[in-house]
């Protein structure tokens, strides 16, 4: 296992962080999500290589992120933000009542939404040196963490989220749950990743979603520049494994015990804000965005 914080979700707070100097995508967030992707960006990196993220200009970052991984990938880190708190809002209009985030990284979505929904019960899971820093940060800022926001370290591929949630009593079983898993399952392996949502079925029997983003096709099969950064990347133990396409998710979920219920792939997020000139180069299929609910 890797001994320092996640280079991956530093890589997603540095892109966000970059287009929050943008204008044009200064709405799409709120002013407190801006500063905390800033936040971590600047203080999170612990490594040479996360500061030499974490400082290139954000014009050169969102250059490099684009040329090294899929054309509109910084943009994508901002697109699936937006997907996720329009979700986590419908989730609560409609009764949820507690928001699980697996690999939470240096996002905040879910200390904004404790924030805003004082009745959610959040609980955060990351591994723990990526936690540890994220604690951190948020000491250095002064940013309270509210008190229906719980952090949980764990490494999901070594204890299963049953074990885990059970030996922490952090959720409730039965309130209604939306989980959210933002840049997360390419990470584990197929077996794993069927392990989760079954254990997410077992764990929370009554009302459930999950928002989820998965590649479409795996990054050892990309342009030779992804597969370089993915081949450094799993050094770090942050290599892709899993993915699946957007036509064949119904099927992979449905025997997990959810149905699908919305599907948005990589193309048609980027088309919600960007106009075609724009997203010409953009790929249709790379990390799509689903939202399952419990059958
Ligand atoms: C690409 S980052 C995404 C972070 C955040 N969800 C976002 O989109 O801004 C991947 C996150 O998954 C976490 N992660 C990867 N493998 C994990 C595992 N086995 N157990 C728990 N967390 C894991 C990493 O620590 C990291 O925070």
């Amino acid at each position: 296992m890797t001994t320092s914080a996640s280079l991956t979700a530093l890589v997603v707070a540095a892109g966000v962080s970059g287009l929050g100097a943008v204008p044009r995508w200064r709405g799409l967030l709120d002013e407190e999500a801006w500063a905390l992707a800033d936040a971590f960006r600047r203080l999170a990196p612990e490594t040479p290589a996360a500061h030499a993220i974490a400082h290139l200009p954000a014009p050169l970052l969102v250059g490099l992120l684009e040329t090294i991984f899929v054309p509109g990938m910084a943009h994508h880190y901002l697109f699936r933000k937006r997907l996720i708190e329009d979700e986590v809002r419908r989730a609560v209009a409609r009764g949820a009542r507690q928001l699980l985030v697996l690999g939470g990284g240096f996002d905040g979505a879910g200390l904004r939404m404790a924030r805003c929904f004082p009745e959610l019960t959040v609980v955060e899971v990351d591994l723990p040196r990526t936690q540890a820093r994220k604690r951190h940060v948020l000491m250095e800022i002064g940013h309270p963490i509210p008190r229906n926001c719980r952090f949980v370290a764990a490494d999901l591929s070594r204890q299963t989220l049953d074990d885990l949630l059970a030996s922490t009593g952090a959720t409730r079983p039965e309130l209604p749950t939306l989980v959210v898993i933002e840049g997360v399952l390419m990470y584990l392996e197929e077996p794993d990743v069927r392990a989760l949502f079954t254990s997410l079925r077992r764990i929370f029997p009554g009302e459930l979603s999950v928002v989820f983003g998965a590649i479409a096709v795996p990054d050892a099969e990309g342009p030779l520049g992804l597969r370089l950064v993915n081949r450094l990347l799993a050094l770090g133990d942050e290599g892709t494994a899993w993915c699946c396409p957007s036509h064949r998710m119904a099927a992979f979920v449905a025997p997990l015990g959810y149905t699908l219920a919305r599907s948005v792939t990589y193309g048609a997020l980027q088309r919600e804000h960007r106009s075609p000139a724009e997203t010409r180069r953009v790929p249709e299929e790379d990390e799509n965005y689903y939202v399952v609910t419990g059958a």
